[in-house]
């Protein structure tokens, strides 16, 4: 690899992704993978600390790789692969257990508010999946990590604990830093906008799938919860408009103020159809290119299988070294 910084990010292939997840993580990959020696993974291992039915997330696992691709990550130029796949992950997060304290897990807000949604099944590993989150970072010596705003506190701790570990055994991990790109500025929900767009939301018209075809945006987008003053202007007052305004403005690289001044005069519903038409513009050539990929999972597996090693080479550099610095006996090759 070229002599460039390292970024690492992943997304766990847990079903439907959003726009949200596009414009917070996926584009900005895209954007980044130039300037950065870039290890994009695909967190399965996260997925399990919630139910899951195996033969979706092996479905899941896939799509996420052939979206990855359609987003424009490119497999040759950048590492993709599936964190299950390069076993150094689990092995990090053991000994980095070892640096972690209870209290730092049980206090994070992620956690909380999974052990309230899933109060049936609050396993260690649901607690422990920011020690997990940390070992994906600090295996690659990563220096920068775009995540979304709500994973800034697992950020927080990956920097905690590289610091911990190189105070207690000697400089072993670069302390990475959070990119949270400004378009991440907050997907709201379409039925209602003062809460996030989620994609576990029961109203379907709530939230726009990457795997929404072009009608379906756009009516979803026509049904998109607003006021009735019909103003087209950005205003804390005017929650629906805004995201409205922000999801246009970020898909089209436009300031507020330019957006204003084109549908000045401009009813409601002709923007709201301007909005969705430009959304599925940007998204129905990657939703047709993923599924174009899904159809050859050879392809698939080549990438993944290419992934692993390169990912493995230099996850093992660092585990080695870890190793080393606790004491355990390198084992001979
Ligand atoms: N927890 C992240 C999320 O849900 C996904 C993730 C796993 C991740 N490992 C990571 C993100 C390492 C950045 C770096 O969004």
């Amino acid at each position: 690899m070229e002599d460039k910084k390292i970024l690492f990010s992943a997304i766990q292939p847990s079903g439907i992704l959003t726009i949200g997840n596009y414009l917070g993580a996926l584009r900005n990959f895209k954007k980044l993978q130039d300037d950065y020696n870039s290890v994009f993974s695909i967190a399965d291992l996260h997925t399990l600390t919630v139910k899951q039915d195996p033969a979706i997330l092996r479905k899941n696992t896939y799509e996420l790789a052939a979206l990855y691709i359609a987003c424009g990550i490119d497999p040759e130029q950048s590492i993709v692969f599936a964190q299950s796949h390069v076993s150094a992950h689990a092995e990090l997060t053991w000994i980095l257990n070892t640096v972690c304290y209870p209290g730092e897990l049980s206090r994070m807000t992620q956690f909380k508010d999974k052990s309230l949604k899933h109060e049936d099944n609050i396993n260690m590993g649901l607690m422990d999946y920011p020690v997990l989150m940390a070992a994906d970072i600090l295996l690659y010596q990563t220096e920068l990590v775009p995540i979304g705003a709500d994973q800034k506190q697992h950020l927080e701790l990956a920097r905690d604990l590289a610091i911990r570990f190189n105070n207690r055994f000697g400089e072993t991990f670069k302390v990475p830093e959070g990119y949270i790109g400004k378009s991440a500025a907050r997907v709201m929900s379409l039925a209602e906008p003062e809460r996030k767009m989620s994609k576990s939301d029961a109203n379907l018209n709530a939230f726009i799938s990457m795997d929404d075809e072009p009608q379906t945006i756009i009516k979803k987008f026509k049904r998109a919860v607003t006021d009735s003053d019909n103003k087209i202007i950005f205003s804390p007052e005017k929650p629906g408009i805004s995201n409205l305004l922000s999801i246009y403005c970020a898909f089209t690289d436009k300031t507020f103020e330019q957006a204003e001044i084109e549908f000045e005069g401009k009813g409601y519903g002709d923007f709201k159809v301007a909005v969705g038409e430009v959304v599925a513009s940007v998204i129905e050539p990657i939703r047709q290119e993923k599924n174009r990929l899904l159809t050859d999972k050879a392809y698939l597996d080549e990438v993944l299988k290419n992934g692993a090693e390169r990912a493995e080479r230099l996850a093992y550099r660092t585990l080695n070294k870890v190793y080393k610095k606790v004491g355990l006996v390198l084992r001979k090759r």
